[in-house]
């Protein structure tokens, strides 16, 4: 799930709107100051039905895609980003331009906290040839090889990259079942072995060889600057490979004097466990035409790949904004302040939807939450002021209490016993 609010209020945002809308019937100005904007839910719902809004998010790179949406997104938002440009904008975000470090966390990142990347390493090759394919057109040997030529044609008869990636997925889908029925069997045990953490297995094997050079658990936590020597040097808790760059860390220590091969192949040799971990399929199904059938899976695998462009799916949710276009002139402002300093005009609406107080997730986020409560006192003397939590101090009403769903959901996040979702009122 990777930004934590981004499609958040999506869900329950025209209800919101006809709450608030309800509420406020006695207002001279439909006016909505917005002061967690984040990803313009809330927002977009009022635009749409003709009112006009202030923004505020203190995420300054949020607001500075909101903004490079409204205004114009350049045509190579499509093109492929790879796991080395990714880390490079994530790690270095001041190299570049504010809305495109947002762009890139929330189009090419995957897991809660925003910072990995999408594809595994080992699928971001048939990914990235799909994705080719897609966006322009360009037909990879591996395409044409796992897709029949008629289906090529048709995929690329299609206008838009959403149409042709649409018709990838179906067709993608469609030789997926025929080629699984007939070998079911065999991609069955394909699957429960490349998908099965035999890691575990050479991970041991690795911890025993580095057990055997002597290197104390002090000496890794040194070298690396991290507390690792639990995961390489024991078998207790989960043993671990460092990664090639862990590894040159630790391989300056004196005690290494040399890496044997299998060593070096497991640290340093992406594709030696999958090597390995066919010659196990092989060995397994023992049947004489398993080498053909094995090629045969392979396409299957990536048949299977290229069937979910996520890269592509998230540009499209972020698309849907550009339809804020059309009314922009009714966003009068976007500002990039904590939600205290946003200057408020007396007939305003006001929206709060604040990191929430119960969430891990917005630990980044250094919020305190009196202080926020003790301000929207102070603001209800002037302004209509809603707020949407989950608790609230007591001198807080609830006017409206959502349902039990995850609202933080949107990717695959679901939260158990989290409370009800209300809206909150004071002093009314
Ligand atoms: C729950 S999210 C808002 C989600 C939004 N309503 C939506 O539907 O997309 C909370 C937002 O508060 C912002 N934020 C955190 N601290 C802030 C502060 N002190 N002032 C303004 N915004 C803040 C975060 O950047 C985040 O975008």
């Amino acid at each position: 799930m990777p930004i934590p609010y981004m499609w958040s209020k999506r869900k329950s945002a025209r209800h919101i709107y006809n709450i608030i809308e309800a509420h406020t019937k006695d207002r001279k100005e439909d006016l909505l100051v917005d002061l967690f904007t984040g990803w313009f839910a809330i927002s977009e719902i009022f635009i749409q039905e003709g009112w006009k809004t202030i923004n505020n998010d203190k995420n300054k790179y949020v607001m500075a895609l909101l903004e490079k949406i409204l205004e114009w997104l350049p045509d190579n938002i499509y093109d492929w980003v790879s796991r080395d440009k990714f880390y490079d904008v994530i790690n270095n975000p001041d190299n570049y331009e504010d809305w495109y470090v947002w762009f890139i966390q929330c189009v090419w990142s995957f897991g809660s906290t925003q910072t990995n990347y999408m594809y595994w390493k080992n699928i971001e090759y048939i990914k990235r040839i799909a994705n080719d394919f897609v966006v322009n057109k360009n037909i990879d040997k591996i395409i044409k090889d796992i897709i029949p030529k008629k289906y090529i044609e048709w995929i690329l008869k299609q206008d838009t990259i959403w149409k042709r990636r649409m018709a990838l997925k179906k067709v993608a889908n469609m030789l997926f079942n025929k080629f699984n029925k007939i070998y079911k069997k065999e991609y069955k045990i394909y699957k429960k072995i490349m998908d099965n953490p035999l890691w575990k297995e050479y991970a041991l094997i690795f911890t025993k060889w580095l057990k055997s050079t002597w290197i104390t658990n002090k000496e890794i936590n040194k070298l690396t600057n991290s507390n690792m020597w639990w995961h390489y040097l024991t078998q207790a808790s989960q043993p671990a490979i460092p990664t090639p760059e862990m590894m040159d860390l630790i391989k300056k220590s004196n005690k290494i004097k040399n890496i044997p091969q299998n060593i070096y192949d497991l640290v340093y040799d992406d594709d030696y466990i999958i090597k390995l971990k066919k010659e196990m399929i092989i060995n397994l199904l023992n049947n004489k035409d398993i080498i053909k059938k094995l090629d045969i899976i392979d396409i299957l695998e990536n048949i299977e790949r290229i069937q979910n462009l996520n890269n592509l799916e998230n540009i499209q949710r972020l698309e849907r904004l550009l339809s804020i276009k059309v009314n922009k002139q009714n966003i009068l402002s976007i500002n990039k302040w904590s939600y205290n300093e946003v200057e408020i005009p007396k007939n305003a609406v006001v929206y709060c939807d604040p990191p929430y107080a119960w969430t891990a997730e917005y630990a980044e986020w250094w919020f305190n939450h009196e202080e926020f409560w003790e301000y929207i006192r102070k603001l209800s003397r002037t302004n209509k002021v809603f707020i949407s939590e989950y608790t609230a101090p007591d001198d807080f009403k609830v006017i409206y209490r959502f349902p039990q769903k995850s609202s933080l959901s949107g990717w695959n996040q679901s939260h158990n016993n989290q409370p009800d979702e209300c809206l909150f009122v004071y002093n009314w």
